[in-house]
């Protein structure tokens, strides 16, 4: 068992979400309560307390207690196990010796960051800081902004980290993989970063794991230097500022993406902390799923140039995909967010991002610069371009409205182009739960519910599942195949092997309580069996029928013959 099923063992479910989710119980396991996960008014928000999960029927939201703690707390697994071990005195594993040698290594480049932060903050201040500190201030960076971010400058001289690190006896190897330093032929050490103004860039938690670095001198390049990735440092995964960031994005529901390191110093300065940027890199679908942790709303607002707008349509689909409802802010004049705040006030750019147009509306926009929509073959053209994007538009009366709206910019037929947003919505596979449609035959679905509910019975049944191939084929034959190759009842396992509606089916099947004594249980799928093995042999008898007549029209009287026999036999049985 790892450790996360050893927390999750000692743990109640229903204690942890009852904190903050109020609950009902409903039967001897289960529990039921307004989904926090989305708006509503009746509760399908279900807890079983027994098997350990939450499914809500609502929304689809579903798992065991360390997913609902990331998910309502919004917290990465690690810090969702550490704080519920914490909370109920269950140890952490002590690490292996491998882990050892790599956990060292870790926490030895976390310091050396931290120092070279320091180092770099101190001489901004200082007597070498002078040109970037003249450099900033003519940008706007007050000094009490450079403190927030930590802004820092980087000797051009070159040696000056390399010589504070070498003092600390850090193995060579640590040194190397940092990243800060570099190594010479000869063996010895060299700065990384030399003459640039320095953006430390922070983990969730606001520890410096990497910089970037901006020349200030004429000629140097490239314009930004970004550390290497590291142990600590996994560039997809990580956004410059979240941990400034994530507390105004939970407040206000939304976060704020820009581009460049500049930008988030400019948008904090007026006022806006849920601003982060990707570090280097186009933005990844890891950093997209990282956003939706903290707010359901991302609000892009990249540079207004060709390669910004192009930035902002991959974006789109990547932050969409991961489950984010997707607004663009624009600016006008050319400037980007950074240049804005500076040359219109803190208000003005608040209002831009206040009124920041549903993705699609820019998209639109876009198809309609890119083609010439005056002609009909435009027209074609701009329309393909977008109803990929319809599929992403769930709710049918948003699709309406925008029908509307893009009919009246292309001047197309408006009845038309709805006809072909339906069509192209229908292609999208339906991301919202269906409640199972499925009706499963009264006897297998008595049986399945307590095979679900009680372990004996499971054992018992699923020794002689293969007695009943219907099973296998039916409409919850993915989840008695499942049941099979999982030995025991774990949602997490269990939901792993379904599709969506198979798991939805699971779940409204272990609702379904059953109080009664083992005995009683294993009675009742005694009965079920016999009901189904009844079903068994009369589709055996139907098909030895056919077989007979097929046999009959052949003019295979002896085959007929025989067969008619083992009919005969078979119903004595009965
Ligand atoms: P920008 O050139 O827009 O930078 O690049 P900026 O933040 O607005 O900086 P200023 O205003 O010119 O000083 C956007 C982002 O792209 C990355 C950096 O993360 C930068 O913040 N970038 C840019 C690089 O990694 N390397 C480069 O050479 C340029
Ligand atoms: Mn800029």
């Amino acid at each position: 068992m790892d450790f996360a099923q050893q927390l999750k063992a000692a743990i109640d479910i229903v204690a942890i979400v009852g904190e903050r989710v109020p609950l009902k119980r409903r039967g001897p396991y289960s529990y039921v309560g307004l989904c926090p996960f989305h708006q509503e008014k009746s509760g399908s928000f279900h807890v079983h307390q027994e098997k350990q999960f939450y499914k809500c029927f609502g929304c689809g939201a579903s798992g065991d207690v360390i997913k609902f703690v990331m998910e309502y707390d919004h917290v990465t697994f690690l810090e969702a196990i550490t704080s519920l071990s914490e909370r109920y005195g269950i140890p952490m594993p002590k690490r292996t010796g491998q882990d050892d040698a790599e956990y060292a290594l870790r926490n030895q480049i976390l310091e050396m960051y931290e120092i070279a932060a320091r180092l770099y903050e101190d001489t901004l201040r200082g007597p070498a800081g002078a040109d970037a500190r003249a450099y900033i201030a003519k940008r706007g960076v007050t000094e009490a902004l450079a403190g927030e971010f930590r802004l820092g400058f980087s000797e051009r001289g070159g040696g000056v980290l390399a010589k504070v690190l070498r003092k600390q006896d850090y193995p060579d190897a640590a040194l190397e993989s940092s990243g800060l330093v570099k190594r010479r032929e000869d063996g010895s050490f060299y700065d990384a970063f030399r003459g640039r103004l320095m953006f430390p860039i922070a983990n969730e938690s606001g520890k410096v794991i990497a910089f970037g670095g901006r020349a200030m001198f004429e000629g140097d390049e490239p314009k930004y230097l970004n550390s290497p990735g590291t142990p600590v440092y996994v560039k997809s995964n990580v956004l410059y500022s979240l941990h400034r960031a994530k507390d105004a994005a939970r407040k206000h529901d939304r976060v704020v993406l820009v581009e460049g390191y500049m930008d988030v110093v400019g948008a904090w300065s007026a006022g806006i902390a849920e601003a982060v940027a990707p570090c280097g890199t186009a933005l990844t679908q890891q950093q997209a799923s990282v956003l939706r942790r903290f707010a359901p709303v991302a609000v892009v607002n990249f540079d207004p140039d060709a390669a910004g707008a192009n930035a902002t349509e991959r974006s789109i689909q990547l932050l969409l995909d991961a489950g984010l409802r997707v607004r663009v802010a624009t600016l006008d004049g050319g400037l980007d967010p950074d240049e804005f705040v500076k040359a219109n006030g803190a208000a003005a750019y608040r209002e831009r991002l206040a009124v920041a147009q549903p993705y699609f509306h820019w998209l639109a926009g876009r198809a309609r610069q890119k083609f010439d929509t005056r002609t009909s073959e435009g027209k074609v053209q701009a329309l393909e371009s977008l109803l990929p994007r319809v599929r992403q538009i769930r709710d049918r009366v948003e699709r309406a409205a925008l029908a509307n709206e893009l009919a009246a910019v292309l001047g197309v037929d408006h009845g038309l182009l709805l006809e072909q947003f339906r069509r192209a919505a229908a292609g999208r596979g339906d991301q919202r739960i269906e409640t199972p449609v499925t009706q499963l035959p009264p006897a297998e679905k008595v049986l399945l519910e307590l095979v679900i509910a009680n372990t004996a019975v499971r054992n018992r049944v699923m020794s002689q599942i293969g007695e009943y191939p219907a099973l296998l084929d039916g409409d919850a034959g993915e989840i008695w195949r499942a049941l099979t190759e999982v030995g025991d009842f774990t949602w997490d396992q269990l939901e792993k092997k379904l599709t969506p509606v198979g798991a939805t089916l699971l779940a409204s099947l272990a609702f379904a309580d059953h109080s009664d004594t083992e005995q009683d249980l294993l009675e009742q799928a005694e009965a079920c069996l016999q009901t189904l093995q009844l079903g068994n042999r009369r589709s055996a008898e139907a098909d030895l029928k056919r077989q007979i007549r097929e046999a009959e029209q052949r003019g295979s009287i002896m085959e007929a013959l025989e067969l008619a026999e083992e009919l005969n036999r078979l119903k004595r049985k009965n």
